[in-house]
């Protein structure tokens, strides 16, 4: 697996970061038991970076992950120090944690820190490598998120920061803020939805030394994207050039969508969410592919449905 490096630091990541919103499953042994399957396949494959959120089957996947990893501590006990354990918080459900709360997002600092010290006790660790703030808060006050970004990394509980669909002035005004550099912006990048390549997010990564990471990177004719506009026209135009593209390389098409991603110099790193075995570790192949330009643009065309200006 390759690994790259946030630049503005030392970390290394896999190129490919597991996401583990889904291992949980509806959370019947049936479905806990792929997904540590499905955990066990990515650590075998070379992941090493591995995605969660406080909220993910609320709170489910990162028990889960904190059992497989007591179990896999058991075979290779400098396994915690290779991994990137990386958990977000943020957004705080309807009717939580009283009848009658509104669905909300929370960036005050007794928030923050108290959410980070529910992830470590359900991950079973003493530190998160990254913490990321999950949806912008429209209160965020960046001073007060930035004293708890001091408090949490003084204390030893989180190693880095970053944020998660944060549009460029959000990220700009809360790196004004914070002593140490936020390193990544999780948003989400697919077929579907590409406002990071048009809103400056992307640039703003590449100017900053800012890691972009791709969440639900295969949304949008792998399976609906989040607030679906393509019609069934549009879904088939885009797959006709994706089913060609993907012969041409001698992939998969999916795997193809991936590749579309990885060419942006930005170096996305896409999130694989699969739960498949075999899709976690197919999905290394497409680091391979040599994909050019003129096929970037061709997929673009298609997903456009109109020729570029
Ligand atoms: N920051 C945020 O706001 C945010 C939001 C959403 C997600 N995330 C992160 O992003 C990660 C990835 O998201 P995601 O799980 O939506 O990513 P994804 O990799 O785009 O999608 C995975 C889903 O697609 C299915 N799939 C994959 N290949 C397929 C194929 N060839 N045919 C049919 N189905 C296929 C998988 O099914 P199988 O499991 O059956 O293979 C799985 O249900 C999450 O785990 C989470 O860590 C972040």
């Amino acid at each position: 697996m390759e690994l790259i490096q946030f630049k503005n630091s030392a970390l290394t990541t896999s190129r490919l970061i597991y996401g583990c919103m889904r291992i949980a499953g509806d959370n019947s042994p049936a479905d806990r038991a792929k997904g540590k399957l499905a955990l066990r396949s990515a650590i075998d494959a070379g992941y090493t970076h591995f995605d969660h959120a406080d909220i993910y089957g609320n709170g489910e996947c990162e028990s889960l992950f904190g059992e497989m990893l007591a179990e896999l501590l058991t075979e290779q006990s400098n396994l915690r120090e290779r991994l990137i354990i990386t958990s977000k918080a943020g957004i705080r459900r309807i009717n939580s944690p009283k009848s009658g709360d509104p669905h909300r997002y929370d960036f005050s600092k007794k928030y923050i820190i108290d959410s980070v010290n529910g992830s470590l006790k359900r991950l079973n660790v003493d530190y998160l490598d990254m913490f990321l703030l999950h949806r912008p808060d429209y209160l965020m006050n960046a001073d007060e998120v930035a004293q708890a970004f001091s408090e949490l990394k003084s204390s030893g509980k989180v190693k880095h920061f970053g944020v998660s669909n944060f549009k460029p002035s959000q990220l700009s005004l809360l790196q004004s803020a914070c002593d140490m550099p936020l390193l990544v912006n999780q948003v989400e990048i697919n077929i579907h939805n590409i406002d990071a390549f048009e809103n400056g997010t992307l640039d703003q990564c590449q100017q900053l030394g800012i890691t972009p990471i791709a969440w639900c990177p295969l949304g949008g004719v792998v399976y609906p994207a989040w607030g679906n506009t393509f019609s069934v026209d549009d879904e088939q135009r885009i797959n006709r050039e994706i089913n060609l593209q993907a012969e041409k390389y001698n992939v998969e098409p999916w795997q193809l969508i991936l590749a579309w991603l990885l060419k942006h110099p930005a170096n996305i790193c896409p999130i694989i969410g699969s739960t498949t075995p075999q899709r976690i570790v197919a999905a290394k192949q497409t680091l391979g592919i040599n994909y050019n330009r003129e096929d970037w643009y061709r997929l673009l065309e298609a997903r456009n449905g109109q020729a570029l200006p």
